[in-house]
């Protein structure tokens, strides 16, 4: 490629998981290609990469965002959780403790969107009823359960940790 059309590279600086990642990337970068190529943090999934099925989803400053609609670049200076921030020191998350109780998933590809959507509903409403549960994972798709045991795990987190912060 000449170089004078070789493309431009940022520097973009995003906080995961409480650590700090500083990269040097293409500004078409997507915030997942950012997390999963660029950081080697390959649990969040791609599945459509057209903002439909939620594989994606991560949190950034604490809202639930499909990280394949995001750029990189907009996350410079976030704050990101992804699925491997849920676990402290060897112990799961209630969320993730919840879904392998009530077996939430079966093939889990959907699972890690699934859990960082339970976790802003559980932070903005700690006992969802199954209506509120329906209306805050309606942008995750999951093509195996069913969702009945999504829905028994999200709410048996919310009773798991209630009195707990999700961050725990
Ligand atoms: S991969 Fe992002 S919504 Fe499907
Ligand atoms: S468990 Fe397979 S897509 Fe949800």
């Amino acid at each position: 490629m000449p170089e004078n059309i070789a493309p431009q590279k940022l520097d973009v600086t995003i906080r995961i998981n409480g650590k700090t990642y500083a990269r040097k990337i293409e500004p078409r970068t997507l915030l997942v290609e950012f997390l999963r190529e660029a950081c080697d943090l390959t649990g969040t999934h791609v599945g459509c990469d057209t903002t439909y099925c939620g594989a994606c989803t991560v949190l950034m400053n604490n809202l639930a965002v499909k990280s394949c609609t995001v750029f990189a670049v907009q996350a410079d200076g976030a704050d990101i959780i992804t699925v491997e921030g849920l676990e402290k020191n060897g112990k799961l998350h209630p969320i993730q403790k919840a879904f392998g109780d009530s077996y939430g998933l079966q093939c889990g590809y959907c699972t890690p969107g699934l859990m960082l959507a339970t976790h802003q509903l559980l932070a903005e409403n700690p006992e969802p009823d199954e209506k509120q549960i329906r209306k805050a994972i309606a942008g995750n798709t999951c093509r195996c359960t069913g969702y009945v045991n999504v829905f028994k795990a999200i709410e048996l987190a919310g009773r798991n940790m209630k009195g707990a912060s999700v961050g725990d």
